[in-house]
């Protein structure tokens, strides 16, 4: 056959196709449990750095184990779910909430009227995450949180004091926000900003909001409030939504009530 037949022109161009397409599945397939692991190593990061516990040169994994404990909790009632009722959705060593809220069993609607976080479904149960002291006394919780800004999902967690009212931390691990804009969310000063807020007032009702534009510092309501991101009105309002969504009755409200020793109804 010559060199220059059109034949052999695509023999060569299918069989390089072919190696080619051997070569990518073979690195996918083998590279995936590694990519498994970072995406791990990557959330076990973000839950120390909500909880303050993250710096440079750590190792993640030892201090992740030795300070935090990770339970599931059922969102209805505010209980913890005993490791005998996990399953393979449901389960605290791959805590997956977009897997988790689409399931029969775990997953359920969220009524249009009440989706301010512009999720749609929702796990009936989500991961918390407990910091002890070396007392073993509980110093703070880390909740994870999510919802919808302007192009994307944003995954957080956001962290609170053992009063349960007063924010400790907060970060997110994931979202698609243009960066400079939207991405401000990942400023370490506008983070900052949120420590020390109050989620409660003194008669439990919700107050903590994202505003636009800047807190009036010396207004009574300054602490519960959150500098908005400028040039990100959507983002912004997207983030007060979902942090609202998920401190009210329909996320996190029965734990919260039930570790303030109140009744559930807030
Ligand atoms: C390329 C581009 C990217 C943008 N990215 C964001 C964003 O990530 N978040 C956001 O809220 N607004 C973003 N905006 C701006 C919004 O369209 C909208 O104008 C803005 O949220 C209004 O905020 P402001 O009232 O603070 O100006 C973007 C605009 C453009 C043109």
């Amino acid at each position: 056959m010559s060199n220059d037949s059109t034949k052999k022109t695509l023999l060569v161009a299918l069989g390089v196709c072919f190696v080619a397409s051997i070569l990518v599945s073979t690195a996918a397939v083998e590279l995936k449990p590694i990519q498994e692991l970072n995406k791990e190593l990557d959330l076990r990061k973000n839950i120390l750095s909500a909880g303050d516990l993250y710096h440079d040169g750590i190792d993640i994994n030892s201090i992740f184990k030795e300070k935090i404990s990770a339970q599931i909790i059922d969102l209805a009632t505010g209980e913890f779910i005993p490791e005998s009722d996990y399953d393979d959705v449901l389960n605290i060593e791959k805590f997956d909430v977009e897997e988790i809220a689409s399931s029969d069993k775990w997953g359920k609607d969220i009524p249009t009227s009440e989706d301010i976080a512009g999720i749609k479904i929702m796990p009936k149960a989500m991961a918390i995450y407990t910091v002890k002291d070396d007392s073993n006394n509980v110093e703070k919780y880390i909740l994870p949180i999510y919802g919808k800004g302007l192009w994307s999902t944003l995954y957080g967690f956001i962290a609170l004091a053992k009063d349960m009212t007063t924010v400790k931390g907060f970060t997110f691990y994931q979202h698609g926000e243009t960066p400079g804009l939207g991405g401000e969310v990942d400023n370490p000063k506008w983070k900052n900003s949120w420590v020390g807020k109050q989620i409660f007032d003194q008669a439990s009702n919700l107050k903590i909001e994202v505003i636009k534009g800047a807190v009036d510092r010396g207004s009574e309501s300054a602490k519960y409030q959150i500098d908005g991101l400028s040039g990100a009105t959507i983002t912004t309002r997207g983030v007060n939504n979902l942090v609202r969504f998920w401190l009210s009755g329909n996320g996190y409200g029965p734990f919260l009530s039930k570790l303030k020793g109140e009744s559930n109804d807030k």
